[in-house]
């Protein structure tokens, strides 16, 4: 359980740690600073700020795994037996957990359900009711902060339809309905506004036509054009044109105008984000070279277009899903392992420019026990929210796909939080600046510091 009160303090065992951070960072310092770099001076900002000491708890989940039935027996040398099972469990639909991972409609959290305790309490991975009473439809989202009407937007795939295989060897689909877009004030209480860029149901030459695919739909504004830019992932049900679209608006509720689909830098595109830095540039993100690297590059002034400029990161790391954020000059990207619907380990990654060069630090998963650790809570990322009231503090969001129902996929928002101890670096490189960790805490339930507002 997590309170929130104004004078609350953080642990005892939060204030060693910290110490024992300190000394450690200091130490490593003496040895790596050699370049006068400034990660050093954005240490313990989150953890000095009391309303986010209690987001840190570390919370336990203790799962009890049935005895096992007739299941085709699978090891891997990489996960224990007993995360094996675990994930078995949950990508089984007839398994006896099936609630812990995806909980009924009783469990559901949203406004319409006001009565209870649990108002502005996520839940992560239950039913999620929209202000009308309905599960929100926004898989594979992103949140655009709406200056102008002081909203939060929030788009995303609108997957309420059949789940089925197009052939044998397909993955598990939706058809395209289009793209979901909600609206809050509180990032709690969403309101539908609707489908905002929807399928084509009758030309199949289309981009949009039902039977493609169309995936983690991002929103930004271009203060230059008065546009709302969309970037999504486009493909056909092979996923073999591997392309990115774009579509406009002149407003956040659309409708969006669909104007093209492309393969970026003349690369296959799948996984896919867009990111709007300080300074109103804004970039493409996405998984190339068959989900074998990251490509990034500058988006054209009106947003409309990639330019010519490009850069290769996380070579043959085999990342997707990214999201990127930035802290204190610093940037930060979260993806997932490349295993299909099945959830895997996720990894933080940071750079001092946007373009590189990327370093990989840990996984930033913290809490909840090891096979939560190594499935990122059963979810893959989507997308960062920044909350300008509280630095240092962000919302993971993430997305718990159901392969057997999609349109039953559930959201997994947690919060991250950068500062305190550096993180451990897999790529270790001299030269870089000592990292501070970034953390995504699991909790069965939690919430935004109270009475903080999290409008600019
Ligand atoms: C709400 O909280 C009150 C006081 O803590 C408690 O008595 C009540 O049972 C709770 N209601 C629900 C629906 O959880
Ligand atoms: C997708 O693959 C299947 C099986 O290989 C094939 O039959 C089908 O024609 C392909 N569809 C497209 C649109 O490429």
């Amino acid at each position: 359980m997590i309170r929130f009160s104004p004078g609350s303090r953080c642990s005892l065992s939060t204030v060693v740690w910290s110490l024992v951070g300190f000394l450690l960072l200091n130490h490593l310092y003496s040895l790596v600073n050699h370049n006068g770099g400034n990660g050093g001076d954005v240490r313990f900002r989150a953890g000095d700020n009391p309303v986010i000491c209690d987001l840190k708890e570390v919370e336990q989940e203790n799962i009890q795994i049935p005895p096992p039935r007739k299941r085709s027996p699978r090891t891997t040398k990489r996960h224990s037996r007993r995360a094996t099972a675990l994930i078995d469990e949950f990508l089984d639909e007839n398994s006896q957990l099936r609630h812990v991972f995806f909980p009924g409609m009783k469990a559901a959290i949203g406004p319409t359900k006001s009565a209870s305790n649990d108002s502005s309490y996520y839940h992560p991975g239950r039913i999620w009711l929209d202000t009308d009473g309905n599960p929100i439809q926004a898989h594979g989202g992103g949140i655009l902060y709406d200056e102008k009407s002081r909203t939060y937007y929030w788009y995303g795939e609108y997957k309420d339809g059949p789940t089925y295989h197009a052939h044998k060897k397909a993955a598990a689909r939706v058809d395209i309905i289009g793209v979901g877009c909600y609206s809050s004030k509180d990032l709690w209480s969403w309101k539908n506004e609707g489908i905002v860029l929807a399928a084509e149901e009758t030309n199949e030459a289309h981009d949009l036509y039902k039977s493609n695919v169309l995936e983690r739909p991002k929103v930004i504004y271009n203060e230059m054009t008065g546009n709302y830019v969309m970037w999504m992932h486009i493909d056909d049900v092979n996923y073999t044109k591997a392309a990115v679209g774009v579509a406009i608006s002149d407003h956040p509720t659309g409708p969006f105008g669909y104007l093209y689909s492309k393969r970026p830098h003349g690369f296959d595109s799948r996984d896919m984000t867009i990111f709007k830095d300080d300074n109103g540039e804004a970039y493409l993100i996405y998984s190339s070279e068959v989900n074998s690297e990251l490509h990034i590059g500058p988006l054209t002034g009106d947003y409309l277009d990639v330019t010519h400029v490009m850069r290769k990161i996380l070579v043959g790391k085999r990342r997707e899903a990214p999201a990127i954020f930035k802290y204190e000059g610093v940037y930060y990207m979260i993806t997932s392992g490349c295993s299909g619907w099945a959830p895997n380990k996720a990894l933080a990654h940071a750079a001092k420019s946007i373009m590189g060069p990327w370093e990989t630090m840990g996984n930033p998963c913290s809490g909840g026990n090891k096979v939560f650790r190594l499935t990122t809570y059963f979810a893959q990322s989507t997308f960062v929210i920044p909350l300008p009231g509280l630095p240092g503090l962000f919302i993971f969001m993430a997305d718990r796909w159901n392969p057997s129902d999609l349109r039953d996929s559930r959201y997994v928002w947690l919060p991250l939080i950068v500062g305190g101890l550096t993180d451990q670096t897999l790529d270790y490189n001299f030269g870089f600046p000592a990292w501070p960790r970034v953390t995504i805490y699991w909790h069965k339930k939690w919430r935004l510091p109270y009475g903080l507002s999290v409008l600019k």
